[in-house]
């Protein structure tokens, strides 16, 4: 009898070409501080920037979902395969039934390598094959021009934008949202021309 399979989790870590995506563990506290204190990287965010307490919290929570059955959230840490460094990270989440979303958040030093792109068609390969979402989702402030263009260098495609979308920080904050339908990343996958 054939069994039906059930669980959706991933393949970790993801080795992209330059990066490791793995499970964030406890010493990467400083590593994940470094980044989300610094209100450059998280002025685009809901969160931040967060002093030493709200980053514990949220390392506890991360940990604690890593646990989770079924998982939901799978928020990983972007490793330079190189150094060893934790340079930033990265997640998926799913939302509803076979919706996932992706996200991604860099020290500010490494900005412009590519490195969220590169991060971002991991990911999105991974939601597809060990996930198997039908449908790829991210949103993003209007103004995050850098996000904005990683989410178009993959392939995810505008499809609406959300005024108000949400209040953080002691604002309104206007998104669009990106989609990548799994018919158009198979589509692009089994191309041959
Ligand atoms: C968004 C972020 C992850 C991008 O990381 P990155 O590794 O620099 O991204 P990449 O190098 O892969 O690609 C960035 C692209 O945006 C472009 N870009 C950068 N700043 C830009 C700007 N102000 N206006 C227009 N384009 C911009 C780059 O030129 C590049 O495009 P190109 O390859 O066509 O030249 C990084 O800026 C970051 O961590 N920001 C803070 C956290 C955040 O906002 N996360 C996203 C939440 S939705």
């Amino acid at each position: 009898m054939n069994r039906v399979r059930t669980e959706r989790t991933l393949n970790l870590p993801i080795r992209t070409g330059r990066l490791v995506l793995r499970e964030f563990v406890q010493s990467d506290f400083d590593a994940i501080h470094a980044y989300s204190s610094d209100p450059r990287v998280t002025k685009y965010l809901f969160f931040g920037p967060r002093d030493r307490d709200s980053t514990a919290d949220y390392l506890e929570g991360l940990l604690a979902s890593q646990e989770e059955l079924p998982r939901t959230r799978f928020e990983l840490a972007v490793e330079e395969t190189l150094s060893g460094r934790v340079v930033g990270a990265c997640d998926l989440s799913l939302i509803e039934r076979n919706v996932v979303d992706l996200g991604y958040m860099l020290a500010m030093a490494e900005w412009g390598k590519g490195y969220a792109t590169e991060i971002a068609l991991a990911l999105v390969d991974a939601a597809f094959f060990d996930l198997r979402a039908d449908r790829i989702i991210s949103t993003v402030d209007v103004n995050n021009r850098a996000s904005i263009r990683v989410l178009e260098k993959i392939g995810m495609r505008w499809e609406a934008v959300f005024r108000k979308h949400r209040r953080a920080k002691n604002r309104w904050w206007d998104c669009h949202l990106f989609v990548l339908p799994r018919e158009v990343w198979e589509l692009a996958n089994t191309r041959t021309d």
